[in-house]
């Protein structure tokens, strides 16, 4: 128990993972609606029509400016503060999507009650289970004919493998949705259409078993009742021990375009989502009411302001108490920081922030000083890990049409590499850059990106390159000495990526098997972990 503890109990940190369309905006603008953090329904959904078009990848750049100033929203709700972060949508930047997901401590999946578990929501669900996170359910858009509440549970534990515990179960669907019983208070909330909606103004039914049931209800009353009794028998208690490793999810129906069922959703996150735990570093393990801040960059945004070219980098607050104007030491390069505009995200507005303790997110602009990975620190040697880096799995290879702009092309590389739009990797003989990427779209991003922010046209062409390893050495193999003997060996196919580390590119698998294999002491690495 520090001065910090009180601060750091109140705090919530979650992301929404969910399929595009299943309402995950309708949701975060409710979330925010309720919690009294906007006032007009609406907001969120501007913000939406525009990423709409991710896959118009020309409407990204536009879209940049609005998406930051939402990417993450700090909200209050009865006695904590929480913070919404959002995750981008297009399954190419899921690399980015799972940076995101290191910084928060729960997540909330949003399931279309008519869809099911769909693959975006198994890829990310995916990711927070590698990483033991605390999944809250919320089953959405029961105002439609959508699948049987039976079978979305056993659906979502059989295709995600986790138990699911009912807090709530629905009444009728679609025409006849009817409500929702709530298994654990045991009172009925009635449904009621309607999106204008915030105060607690539904209709609330005392039992399960209220003789008025059958006759408002009827046959939806009995086969809901069935249902209920089913799960009760089978459906494991609620366990918290469970939940919080990520293998139980409590598990909500609602419409969240009626604004029903969303308080359950606030509530719970007050009450059962995880307030910021300790993180591990190569040091040490940092416990989040320790007086000392600490922080890590997780995301970095840059030429949010075209006119501006400033970059944010998101900081994430480990431990610490954070105040505007601080001296601040980026471990990597021993620099210090001041930052005096400091930035928080509320809402749709980018404001100052003046305080934050852990599991805020705070936004640092800066130069280049700060890069994904970063760790901050008030003084101490400290190196927080966990921030994945993927092998990229396409290459190709890059050419300034004008050699005059060659200064500007790796000028540009370098930012949007350090930005982790793009992993760059410069070879250790020639001077062709090459570009490593887990989905196309990233490449047609960074050539538009060139263009229009370091007015550099860009030849992207293929590259024979098709496997990327991180290479290091352990003190006890040799070390640096046989790292570098390594380099000397394999300088045709080494590159150094975006933080100077390693890299071994080769065109087969069974190409890369080979060099494993005639390179005991080195170790292959196909996720990097920190800076
Ligand atoms: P996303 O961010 O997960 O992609 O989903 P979003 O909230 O945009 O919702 C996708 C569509 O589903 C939207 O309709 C939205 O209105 C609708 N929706 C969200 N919640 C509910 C619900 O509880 N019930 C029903 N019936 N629909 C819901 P759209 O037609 O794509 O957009 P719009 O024209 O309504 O904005």
């Amino acid at each position: 128990m520090s001065d910090l503890t009180p601060q750091v109990r109140r705090r919530r940190t979650f992301a929404i993972i969910s399929h595009p369309d299943a309402g995950k905006t309708t949701l975060t603008e409710k979330l925010l609606l309720f919690s009294g953090a906007i006032q007009i329904a609406g907001s969120v959904k501007a913000r939406k029509a525009s990423r709409h078009a991710t896959s118009d990848w020309m409407e990204i750049e536009k879209q940049r400016g609005i998406s930051v100033a939402s990417s993450v929203m700090q909200m209050e709700y009865r006695d904590c503060v929480i913070n919404l972060l959002d995750t981008p949508g297009h399954q190419d930047f899921s690399e980015d999507t799972y940076r995101v997901l290191t910084a928060v401590d729960a997540a909330l999946m949003v399931i279309d009650a008519a869809n099911g578990v769909e693959p975006q929501t198994r890829r990310l669900l995916q990711v927070c289970r590698a990483r033991n996170t605390p999944i809250l359910t919320f089953v959405n858009k029961m105002d439609r004919e959508v699948q049987e509440p039976l079978a979305l549970m056993d659906e979502i534990e059989r295709e995600l493998n986790m138990a699911v515990v009912p807090f709530t179960w629905p009444v009728g669907m679609g025409k006849t949705f009817g409500g929702v019983m709530d298994l654990r208070e045991r009172r009925m909330r009635v449904f009621s259409p309607g999106e204008d909606r915030n105060r607690d103004d539904d209709e609330i039914i005392d039992g399960l078993d209220n003789p008025v049931y059958p006759q408002r209800f009827g046959a939806d009353y009995a086969h809901a009742r069935e249902g209920i009794e089913l799960v009760q028998e089978a459906a494991p208690a609620f366990d918290e021990a469970e939940f919080l490793s990520g293998r139980q999810t409590p598990m909500f129906f609602g419409s969240a375009i009626n604004n029903f069922g969303v308080r359950e959703v606030l509530d719970a996150l007050v009450d059962l989502a995880p307030p910021p735990g300790p993180r591990g570093s190569l040091q040490r393990e940092v416990k989040p009411d320790e007086p000392k801040f600490t922080g890590v960059v997780f995301k970095i945004q840059a030429n949010m302001d075209p006119a501006h070219r400033d970059r944010i980098a998101f900081v994430r607050v480990a431990s610490g108490h954070f105040e505007r104007g601080m001296r601040l030491k980026v471990v990597r390069s021993g620099k210090e920081l001041r930052p005096n505009t400091v930035v928080s995200f509320l809402s749709q507005r980018r404001e100052l922030l003046d305080e934050a303790f852990a599991g805020d997110i705070i936004g640092i602009p800066n130069h280049g000083v700060l890069q994904l990975g970063d760790t901050l620190t008030e003084g101490e040697q400290l190196q927080f890990t966990g921030l994945p880096f993927f092998a990229p799995e396409m290459f190709r290879s890059v050419e300034v049409a004008d050699p005059l702009r060659t200064k500007q092309l790796k000028a540009g590389l370098q930012q949007l590499g350090e930005e982790g739009a793009i992993q760059v990797f410069r070879p250790v003989m020639g001077s062709v850059l090459l570009l490593g990427a887990v989905g196309q779209l990233q490449f047609e991003v960074v050539a538009h990106r060139l263009e229009h922010e370091y007015g550099v046209k860009a030849r992207v062409m293929p590259s024979r390159f098709q496997v990327a390893r991180w290479v290091t050495c352990d003190e006890a193999d040799g070390g640096a000495k046989e790292l570098q003997r390594f380099i000397d060996g394999n300088a045709h196919r080494v590159a150094h990526d975006a933080v100077n580390a390693p890299t071994v590119l080769v065109e087969y698998a069974p190409e890369l098997r080979a060099i494993e294999a005639n390179w005991p002491k080195i170790k292959f690495h196909a996720l990097r972990e920190h800076a």
